[in-house]
């Protein structure tokens, strides 16, 4: 369970985030949407142990967020991958596992990139895959490292709108698979109801969380989705929500 109490973060002069209260269960899916610049980085980096709060309390299952990251129980995804150039796919899923002390599985690492669609492409290097193909690497590397808590930070920002919708089935899929407890940060509001159990619309600035909604929706989750009359009355109501905070 993640649990923040009255979290701020303060930079020189801007107030990022103001006393958030959030209380997130074990192998929930929660998805953040807000405008530019209203926090949600910087509520992630703060529950990933990336950014220290200037006002009250972060525990990851009743640790520091620090010690969770630094014991590789935290994963991350950015909008931009991180891979290092100069290892193949396949290392690079490995490579992080072993940073965090553990034993790499090359075996395991295969699976999940050949169930990220990345079979025949394990010895590529970063350079000669797309964008969207990265970003399943990236994916499948916070996989393999065995963290229980995946924080994303609009992770599928630079794919097209298909590639989108495809990785958003598979995570979904994965997530039911696996059950990790997922925070993740998206500028596409069907994107943030198709995947969530539960939808934070964040307001700012300071940023603090406006709404919450919880995601009603059919499993599995596939492309069907998109097309019902339930989907489409939940992504209106969070947009609803979202243009009053723009305000
Ligand atoms: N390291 C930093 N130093 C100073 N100010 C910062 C820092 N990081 C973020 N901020 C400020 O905090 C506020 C929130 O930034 P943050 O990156 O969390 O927003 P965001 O919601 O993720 O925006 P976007 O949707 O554009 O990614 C902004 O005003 C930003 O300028
Ligand atoms: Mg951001």
């Amino acid at each position: 369970m993640i649990e923040l109490e009255g979290v701020t973060v303060e930079f020189d002069d801007v107030t990022a985030i103001a006393d958030v209260d959030l209380r997130i269960e074990t192998g929930e899916f929660v998805t953040v949407v807000g405008p530019s610049g209203c926090g949600k980085t910087t509520l992630l980096r703060t529950i990933g142990g990336l950014q220290e709060p200037t006002g009250g309390r972060v525990h990851i299952r009743d640790r520091a967020p620090e010690r969770a990251q630094t014991a590789g129980d935290v994963g991350f995804v950015f909008q931009r991958h991180t891979l290092f150039p100069w290892k193949s796919a396949l290392e690079n899923v490995t490579f992080l596992r072993s940073l965090a002390g553990r034993e790499p599985n090359e075996a395991d690492a295969q699976a999940l990139l050949r169930s990220m669609g990345l079979e025949g492409f394990e010895n590529a290097r970063p350079d000669a895959l797309s964008g969207g193909m990265k970003q399943r690497v990236a994916i499948a590397r916070a996989l393999h490292l065995g963290a229980d808590v995946l924080l994303m930070d609009e992770p599928f920002g630079e794919l097209d709108e298909i590639t989108r919708d495809e990785l958003g089935v598979e995570i979904r899929q994965l997530w039911r698979r696996e059950r990790k407890t997922v925070v993740f940060v998206t500028h596409s509001v069907p994107e943030a109801v198709f995947l969530a159990d539960r939808c934070l619309v964040m307001r700012g600035l300071p940023g603090r969380i406006d709404a919450t909604f919880d995601v009603d929706l059919p499993e599995p989750r596939d492309e069907a989705v998109f097309g019902t009359r339930s989907f489409q009355e939940q992504v209106a109501r969070v947009r609803r929500t979202l243009h009053e905070s723009y305000d």
